[in-house]
C-alpha cells in the first residue's frame, strides 16, 4: 500500500503539502472533535473563547473563519453575536461542521472575497498547515476593513524547560497513541512534527505587522501550549 503523504520522513512541501493536508483533515474529520477534546483537555474550548473575545468586535459583524474544519470558532463567534463565514479547504471537515455557519470550499491562501469585505478573521490551528504565511497575511489584509481585526491561534512551544519536556513527550508519544485508538495515529504523528512549519513568534509577528496590522500582538496561552495573535487593520 501506498504510503500516506503525512506519514513519511521528511514533511511535505508546497503543492504536495496541501494535497497531504487535505486528505489528511478529509481522513480524520469524523473524530476530529472528540480526540481535539481528549488530547487538550477541553482547553481548546477555552483558547477558542478567548480569542473570540480578543477580536473585540461589537456584535453583528461579519466574520470569517479560516481553516473553519469543523466549525468550533463558528460557534463561538455565534454565541457573541457575530455573522460568521468558515473557509476550510477540506470538503470532510466542511461536512462535520456542526455551527449551521455558510460555508465556502477554498483554500485561504486566496479567498473568493472583494478586497475590505468583512469586518474580522478568525484562524484556529492552521497557520502551520499553510505553504506561504507571508501570503496568507497578505490575503488577510485585502479582505479585512480598516479598523478591522483578527485573531489567530496556534500551536506553541513551551518556554519553561520541564513543560517543554512533558509536551514533547505527551504529543510525541501519548497524542499519536489516542489518535491511532480512535481516529488515524500518523495523523497525530504528523501533529507534532508540523510545529516545525512555524516561525518564531517575533518573525510571526513582524510578518504581521509588515502585511498592515501595525499592532498586532502576541500572546501565549497555558504556559506557551498555544499561541494567540491579535491585531487591527491598519
Ligand atoms: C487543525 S484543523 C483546525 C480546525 C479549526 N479551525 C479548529 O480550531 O478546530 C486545521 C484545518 O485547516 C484546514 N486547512 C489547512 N490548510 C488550508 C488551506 N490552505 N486553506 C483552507 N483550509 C486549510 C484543514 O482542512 C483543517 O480543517
Amino acid at each position: 500500500m501506498e504510503q500516506r503523504r503525512w506519514d513519511r520522513d521528511t514533511l511535505p512541501e508546497g503543492e504536495e503539502k496541501v494535497q497531504a493536508v487535505r486528505e489528511m483533515f478529509d481522513a480524520i474529520a469524523p473524530r476530529y472533535d472528540l480526540v481535539n477534546r481528549i488530547m487538550t483537555f477541553r482547553l481548546d474550548v477555552r483558547w477558542r473563547r478567548k480569542a473570540v473575545r480578543l477580536l473585540a468586535l461589537p456584535p453583528g459583524s461579519t466574520i470569517i473563519d479560516l481553516a473553519a474544519g469543523t466549525g468550533d470558532l463558528c460557534v463561538d463567534l455565534r454565541r457573541a453575536g457575530h455573522l460568521p463565514i468558515a473557509f476550510d479547504l477540506s470538503y470532510g471537515m466542511l461536512a462535520a461542521d456542526r455551527s449551521g455557519s455558510p460555508r465556502v470550499q477554498s483554500d485561504i491562501l486566496r479567498l473568493p472575497l472583494r478586497a475590505g469585505a468583512v469586518d474580522g478573521a478568525t484562524c484556529g490551528f492552521a497557520l502551520r498547515n499553510l505553504v506561504d504565511l507571508p501570503a496568507f497575511f497578505a490575503e488577510l489584509a485585502r479582505v479585512v476593513r480598516p479598523g478591522g481585526r483578527i485573531a489567530l491561534l496556534d500551536v506553541g512551544v513551551p518556554h519553561n524547560r520541564l513543560w517543554r519536556w512533558g509536551n514533547n513527550i505527551y504529543f510525541g508519544k501519548v497524542v499519536p497513541r489516542i489518535g491511532a485508538w480512535l481516529s488515524d495515529g500518523a495523523a497525530y504523528r504528523y501533529l507534532p512534527r508540523s510545529v516545525a512549519y512555524l516561525p518564531p513568534r517575533d518573525e510571526l509577528v513582524d510578518m504581521l505587522r509588515a502585511a498592515g496590522f501595525a499592532d498586532a500582538e502576541h500572546r501565549q496561552l497555558s504556559g506557551g501550549l498555544t499561541q494567540l495573535m491579535v491585531a487591527t487593520r491598519d
